[in-house]
């Protein structure tokens, strides 16, 4: 069992994550700025270490003395409108967070590190379903990973032994996903684009966690693994699913593309097909509990109502 140090811990998949890593009996510590975060860590089972990733602070030691290192955090990236300019803030802090974190562990005896990036960043991509080794067309938050990912290479260069996972849309009961379960309770229109229906690579947050569990300890460093489900629905396929499990009608609105970017934002607004394959990852032996969103979104559903039944 090993001693663990998470940056975004907190979070919707981190929190998933330190639950499995807890339950399989590793010891984990989360990088916390906040009393609150701190408490929801402490709750899981983990132990706290208090720290901002955008400063340098004492919390770069116990990142150093950790055996594995995860780094799942980012600034937010859903919730309200998401402008060119948020976008840019989001591309520059995300570069310093890593930037404090990664050249903390150079020199130290950290055996792994898992760095959690994301589909955006390989984008549109069309069917046959593509792998790790398809050419990044990045869309949506993708362009804004883009510098990140260089950034993370000159740390691989260096000799890190860094392990880069890419999950797919993650839906659960937390993050965007809970947004449009909210809605949809509240028997809100969902907006869906003119003439575009697109396809999304799913995964349910539940494997996601445990995909990264597992890719912890039997993925190799310096390789890439694609998170994501066996069939990525279309988004109108989502929706329905998500209706249909809640037992409510669902309502749509299809808006043109430039009312999108008005109401969403040019990031969010910025649709695209994402035909992506698991297969790297389902051949290191991992096995999806929820492979589909047939199977996995009536679960989430079951847990959100137990939380939001009023
Ligand atoms: N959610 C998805 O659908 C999805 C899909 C693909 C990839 N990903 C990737 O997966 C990773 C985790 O995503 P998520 O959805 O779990 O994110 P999240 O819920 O927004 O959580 C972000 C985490 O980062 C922490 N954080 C933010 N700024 C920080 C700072 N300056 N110092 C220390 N900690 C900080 C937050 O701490 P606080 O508790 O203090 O806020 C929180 O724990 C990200 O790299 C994301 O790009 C997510």
């Amino acid at each position: 069992m090993a001693r663990l140090f998470l940056a975004g811990g907190s979070g919707f998949i981190g929190s998933a994550f330190v639950r499995h890593a807890i339950a399989a009996g590793h010891t984990v510590q989360v990088l916390c700025r906040s009393e609150r975060s701190a408490a929801a860590v402490h709750a899981l089972g983990a132990q706290p270490v208090m720290g901002n990733l955008l400063e340098a602070g004492t919390w770069q030691a116990h990142a150093a003395q950790a055996e594995i290192v995860l780094h799942f955090a980012q600034p937010q990236t859903f919730g309200g409108r998401v402008s060119k300019a948020r976008a840019l803030r989001y591309e520059s802090e995300r570069q310093i967070m890593d930037r404090n974190l990664l050249s903390a562990l150079m020199h130290s005896a950290v055996q792994r590190i898992v760095y959690v990036s994301g589909t955006s960043y390989y984008g549109q991509q069309d069917l046959p379903p593509k792998d790790e080794t398809a050419k990044p067309n990045p869309r949506g938050w993708g362009p804004y990973i883009v510098k990140a990912m260089q950034q993370l290479e000159t740390f691989c260069a260096a000799g890190l032994p860094i392990i880069t996972v890419f999950p797919a849309s993650v839906y659960g009961a937390g993050s965007w996903y809970a947004e449009i379960l909210t809605s949809l309770k509240a028997g809100r229109v969902q907006l869906t684009a003119a003439r575009r229906d697109p396809t999304l690579a799913t995964v349910h947050v539940e494997d996601c966690a445990r995909a990264i569990l597992h890719l912890m300890e039997h993925g190799a460093t310096g390789e890439r693994y694609i998170i994501c489900d066996d069939r990525p629905p279309k988004y109108s396929e989502i929706l329905a699913q998500s209706a249909q499990a809640m037992n409510v009608p669902l309502k749509t609105r299809a808006v043109p593309l430039w009312l999108g970017r008005l109401i969403v934002g040019p990031v969010i607004a910025d649709l695209y097909d994402a035909h992506l394959s698991n297969a790297r990852l389902r051949s290191t032996g991992f096995r999806f509990q929820f492979p589909t969103i047939e199977q996995g979104i009536p679960d989430v559903v079951r847990t959100w109502l137990t939380t939001h039944a009023h």
